[in-house]
């Protein structure tokens, strides 16, 4: 009867079992409606080890952080590159990108670990600052001319600004734009393309975690049609009119045409995995990272002063005559409030989670016992136990801007849990061989935004007292949530 119902049994030696009520999808609705929940009960039913079948897929959740190491130190067994490259291809609609399959010979990690960190960090970080700059004041300079208050969505005001910016960075300008100089019609045409992307991006965003479940794009019109067009846009020989490309996508270009069989548009939908890649989580980090400033005076007097602070000894002054402001890495580096703030935002609104798949039957060790996995089951990790966990983190709901400084105002990285001191306690980014190779660019980006926005504009809430948006869940899983709905807030120029 088990057999019939497409469910297994527990064998000896294998953690407890949830098959759920449902054929097939076993408890992937009670997941997916809310799963920190879902996963509480469970661990508090099962204790720090148990299997649930989603979706006709055997999951192993390891509840326990001091278990975490497990997955990666039995990484022999476990692999974690089919499942995101299926993925990949699967929502970008590329072909494999598994070199086992024939396709490409590149090393797709290796690519964005070379181009996104070490010295290629540095230059990123530069064109960065450039560009948000130009984004915040020169693009929106009718907006602001008369200095009166402009109200906006802050969700939209992220999502437009770090786009658009992020877009110029890693994608470059249009041949021939000037940013020194006064709107041009061309710098408007490239403008207008660039929030063109900017919708469509939107709009194949809004499906993506339903291609990640497994549903096919040809489901939802308009956004398959949205993805094509990204893609139209990120053909090599529409790359080839740009200027200033980053190294991570001239790199990219290159390999595209001297290690794939792919045609130019799977070439160009690769490009449109790593646009989807450096936005879809960087915008709500940014977006929760401002909003909790705006609801905290006290977090906001602290990160203004450290703003003030480094401009001062970076000999920086602001001005509004065309004269950008420039930070580089290690002044960057050095502003540990900011840093607490954006861990702090993250730590409330991510929902990452982390995957492995047994390549074979095999037992995992754990701290104090031990495990049989069958080959194909899934190994998984869902930190957001871990960033909600009272006892590591005291009244875990509340947003604490200082929760990551030491006394003395440094990073603060010991955190406890029944008396232990704990390896992993924050984990946005994912960890292990996986983990994200944006994460320095993404929080150094961040950081830039902040600074240029206490820099240059008075800012404020409409409403001092609205209350924090929920967090929408249907994207738990994938990474940032997003909030469910926008909130309006007002900015203008200051006067210098
Ligand atoms: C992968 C989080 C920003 C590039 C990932 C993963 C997570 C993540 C959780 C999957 C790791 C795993 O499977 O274990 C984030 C967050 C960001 C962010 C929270 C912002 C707040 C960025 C940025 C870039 C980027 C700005 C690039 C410019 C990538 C790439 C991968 C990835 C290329 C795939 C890596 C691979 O498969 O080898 N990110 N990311 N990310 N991220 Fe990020």
């Amino acid at each position: 009867i088990w057999f019939l119902l497409g469910r297994r049994r527990r064998r000896e030696g294998e953690p407890p079992l949830e098959n759920g009520f449902l054929p097939y999808l076993g408890c992937a609705l009670q997941f997916g409606a809310n799963p920190l929940e879902f996963l509480r009960e469970k661990q508090k039913k099962h204790g720090h080890i148990f299997t649930c079948r989603v979706a006709g897929k055997y999951i192993h959740f390891l509840t326990d952080p001091f278990s975490y190491h497990a997955l990666i130190r039995q990484g022999k067994h476990l692999d974690w590159k089919k499942f995101h490259f299926a993925t990949s291809a699967k929502a970008f609609g590329h072909g494999s990108i598994d070199p086992a399959e024939g396709n490409t010979t590149e090393n797709f990690h290796q690519t964005f670990i070379r181009t996104l960190q070490g010295n290629a960090l540095d230059a990123l970080i530069k064109a960065m600052m450039e560009n948000l700059q130009y984004v915040m004041l020169q693009s929106r300079k009718s907006k602001l001319q008369s200095n009166a208050w402009v109200t906006e969505g802050l969700y939209k005001f992220c999502c437009q600004v770090m786009f658009e910016s992020g877009f110029l960075t890693l994608f470059g300008k249009e041949f021939n734009s000037n940013h020194d100089k006064n709107l041009s019609s061309k710098q408007e045409t490239e403008r207008a393309h660039i929030l063109n992307a900017l919708e469509n991006f939107k709009e194949f965003d809004r499906i993506f975690p339903a291609l990640v479940a497994g549903l096919p794009i040809h489901l939802f019109k308009s956004a398959h049609s949205a993805r094509e067009k990204l893609g139209e846009a990120l053909l090599h020989k529409n790359l080839l009119k740009r200027d200033n490309l980053s190294e991570l996508v001239t790199l990219r270009m290159f390999l595209n045409d001297t290690l794939s069989t792919f045609d130019d548009m799977e070439k160009a939908k690769t490009h449109v995995a790593v646009l989807w890649a450096s936005q879809a989580n960087t915008i709500p980090a940014t977006f929760w990272s401002l909003f909790y400033l705006l609801k905290s005076p006290e977090a906001m007097r602290a990160a203004t002063k450290e703003v003030q602070r480094t401009l001062e000894s970076a000999g920086e002054k602001i001005s509004l005559d065309g004269k950008h402001i420039s930070l580089n890495r290690k002044q960057l580096d050095n502003m540990p409030v900011l840093d607490s703030i954006i861990k702090e935002a993250m730590r409330l609104s991510s929902a990452s989670m982390t995957f492995r798949v047994a390549k074979e039957d095999f037992t995992l060790h754990l701290e104090n016992d031990f495990y049989n996995i069958r080959s194909d089951d899934i190994v998984a990790l869902y930190p957001q136990l871990l960033h909600f966990d009272p006892e590591i983190y005291a009244d875990p709901l509340t947003f604490k801007y200082d929760r990551f400084l030491s006394e003395n105002g440094e990073e603060k990285t010991d955190f406890y849990r029944n008396g232990r001191k704990l390896k992993y306690y924050y984990m946005p980014f994912g960890t292990g061989i996986a983990k994200c190779p944006g994460r320095l660019f993404a929080v150094h980006e961040i950081k830039q935004f902040l600074a240029l926005i206490f820099s240059y504009f008075e800012i404020e809430l409409v409403d001092n007292n609205v209350q924090c948006p929920s967090l929408d869940q249907s994207r738990a899983g994938l990474g940032i949530l997003q909030p469910t709905n926008d909130i309006d807030f007002r900015y203008r120029l200051k006067c210098l």
